[in-house]
């Protein structure tokens, strides 16, 4: 038997003041992003923006709905639009916020599992990094992969 340890590095920063400006500009968009939220449900108003390798920037929000598993969180609603809209650019950088009440949450908005999953694979067809900016109001996150935040990734078929 042999114990493994997998460790993960991330920076945080206390502002988006700190960020270089591309990153700045990303979570930017994101926090944009969450005005188009529908969120009648939850009241938990997500926010994402996805930059390409050729500097677009596509904006998504959570979209919720009746019929509860039919709504989309905000990361997939940027990620599917990115990869329908520009097919073959890669996605480089995904910047995610929530706001609750007009106001942006404290700590950073941490992605789901299934929206990990997607980036995941999104990286691997873009054969190159994704970087993942967790934006906050007191608080940022900045992950230079998906492996960080989705170690031992499923991307075998
Ligand atoms: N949500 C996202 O948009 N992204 C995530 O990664 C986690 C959760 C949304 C789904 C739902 O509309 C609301 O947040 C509350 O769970």
């Amino acid at each position: 038997m042999t114990s493994k340890e997998i460790k993960i590095a991330y920076k945080e920063y206390d502002s988006i003041d700190q960020l270089e400006q591309y990153d700045r500009e990303l979570a930017e968009a994101a926090i944009q992003a969450t005005e188009g939220s529908y969120a009648p449900y939850s009241k938990f108003n997500v926010g994402a923006a996805v930059r390409l390798d050729n500097g677009t920037i596509i904006k998504g929000s959570n979209q919720e709905n009746a019929a509860y598993p039919s709504g989309t969180c905000a990361e997939r609603t940027a990620m599917f639009y990115a990869s329908a809209a520009y097919p073959h650019n890669a996605m480089t950088a995904i910047a995610i916020t929530a706001s609750q009440e007009g106001i942006l949450c404290d700590n950073p908005a941490t992605p789901c599992g299934a929206c990990r999953q997607v980036m995941a694979q999104y990286q691997t067809k873009g054969g190159q990094p994704m970087t993942i900016l967790l934006v906050g109001g007191k608080k940022i996150w900045k992950f230079e992969k998906v492996d960080d935040l989705l170690p031992l990734i499923f991307d075998s078929i």
